[in-house]
């Protein structure tokens, strides 16, 4: 059994208020995306899925005065997958997720870009490298995947659709290993 869903996840006003800021719809691609390449890799596709569903939580805005982003001071400040990592983790202990998980997903999250690391080389595990490879599968060119909008509603279905999945899956692994 799962503690949280992402239903929950979606419904808490944490994740509105954050998420939204830099895109529901990215955010909701990407938790479906690694829920997909977790199957395929033999990943814990519940700790995938919310770990790419937050993986942007840490967002802040670096807006100029004339509302849009101002690309040069946020690669040069960028802390936004520390600051999402903490984030995360704080929301799903809160949820009551369990504690092992929450790191697991927190650490996704940390490490899902390297892009605000110093240079050097990484050792990702498999469910990192997911959570990395799903953000990219729906990255477009000048961050307009970050723009991307979609109604509550529309979201919320998207959600309980991938929940559904995850739950099958768990299910599925489950009897399996019974069996
Ligand atoms: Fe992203």
């Amino acid at each position: 059994m799962r503690q949280v869903t992402l239903e929950q996840l979606y419904k808490h006003p944490i994740v509105q208020k954050y998420v939204k800021r830099s895109g529901m719809d990215h955010a909701i691609t990407v938790a479906e995306h690694a829920f997909n390449i977790a199957v395929k890799k033999g990943v814990n596709p519940d700790l995938a899925a919310k770990a790419g569903f937050l993986h942007d939580i840490g967002h802040y805005e670096w807006y100029r005065e004339n509302g849009e982003w101002d690309y040069q001071m946020y690669k040069r400040n960028d802390i936004h997958a520390i600051k999402g990592a903490a984030r995360a983790h704080k929301l799903l202990v809160r949820l009551g997720e369990d504690l092992v998980n929450a790191k697991e997903i927190a650490l996704a999250v940390l490490l899902h870009t390297d892009s605000y690391l110093p240079e050097g080389h990484l050792q990702l595990t498999p469910l990192q490298k997911v959570v990395a490879a799903a953000d990219e599968a729906d990255e477009e060119p000048g961050g307009t995947h970050h723009y991307r909008k979609i109604d509550y509603h529309a979201g919320l279905e998207r959600i309980r659709k991938l929940d559904e999945k995850i739950d099958r899956y768990l299910l599925t692994a489950n009897l399996e290993q019974i069996s």
